[in-house]
């Protein structure tokens, strides 16, 4: 197994390594599900391949990792659920974070953070200030976040300014978008993962993968290690990104 892994790293073309990799991490309740335990089961073994794919973005230089761990569709999901989900949250970042912090990774939230739980808001808060200098890897944890929610919200703020008159509506632009979202200070997105066999957005980021590269995988979310995410790099590197141009174009340049 790390004679495969070694194998698959070792092919990576580290001048062409993604900035930003965005990950639906799907499947976990089906994992668990196969196994005959509950669902939540499923919640906690993914866990293992968050530590494992924060790990690989390190070490082949990944700076900005962006997580969907909770969309605000999941909100009406079964309460239990949701309940054990959000006490995974709290558990997981506490017990993460030293590590974390000892690798350099620098945790962010995107999301409507203000609607979970104050005991989430905290911990998240905390490991947030405890993690603020670090600079190896971004962490950004999409929680209660969707795109819609997220787009509608940058609207009212460009609204608001323009009544104000800060804003110009001529002046209004991608850039100025791209401002009023969550996002603000990261790139956007060369490469989206999505787990479990789903070929769907889910509210994700919207806006911002207008142009990445999908790589969608059967595998589900808590089989998901470090050789498969070598692997979506892999198909990654072996794309033309043409952006609008013609492949001779690209070619030629
Ligand atoms: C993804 O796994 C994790 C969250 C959405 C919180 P799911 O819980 O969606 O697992 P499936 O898709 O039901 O198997
Ligand atoms: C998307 O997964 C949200 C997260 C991974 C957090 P879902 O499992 O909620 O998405 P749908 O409902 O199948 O589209
Ligand atoms: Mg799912």
């Amino acid at each position: 197994m790390s004679g495969l892994i070694l194998d698959l790293k070792s092919n990576i073309d580290f001048k062409n390594v993604p900035q930003h990799i965005a990950i639906i991490m799907d499947g976990n309740g089906r994992w668990a599900k196969k196994q005959g335990e509950d669902r939540i089961f499923g919640h906690h073994e993914g866990v293992n391949s968050v530590r494992e794919i924060v790990e690989a973005c390190g070490e082949i230089g990944v700076k900005y990792l962006t997580l969907y761990a909770f969309s605000t569709e999941n909100w009406n999901r079964p309460k239990d659920e949701v309940d054990a989900l959000m006490e995974l949250l709290i558990a997981t970042i506490s017990l993460e974070t030293p590590n974390l912090h000892k690798k350099g990774v620098k945790l962010h939230a995107i999301g409507d953070i203000k609607s979970l739980p104050q005991g989430c808001q905290n911990q998240l808060q905390e490991s947030i200030d405890i993690t603020a200098n670090n600079t190896t890897v971004n962490l950004i944890l999409a929680l209660s976040y969707s795109s819609k929610w997220e787009i509608t919200n940058a609207v009212k703020q460009i609204a608001e300014n323009v009544k104000q008159g800060v804003v110009n509506p001529n002046d209004i632009n991608a850039n100025l978008i791209s401002e009023h979202l969550n996002t603000k200070n990261f790139p956007d997105p060369e490469l989206m993962i999505r787990t479990s066999g789903e070929h769907r957005i889910s509210n994700f980021l919207l806006w911002q993968l207008a142009y990445a590269e999908f790589y969608f995988t059967e595998t589900l979310w808590p089989d998901f290690r470090k050789n498969e995410f070598y692997q979506a790099i892999l198909s990654y590197q072996k794309r033309e990104r043409r952006f609008g141009l013609t492949g001779e174009q690209i070619q030629n340049n």
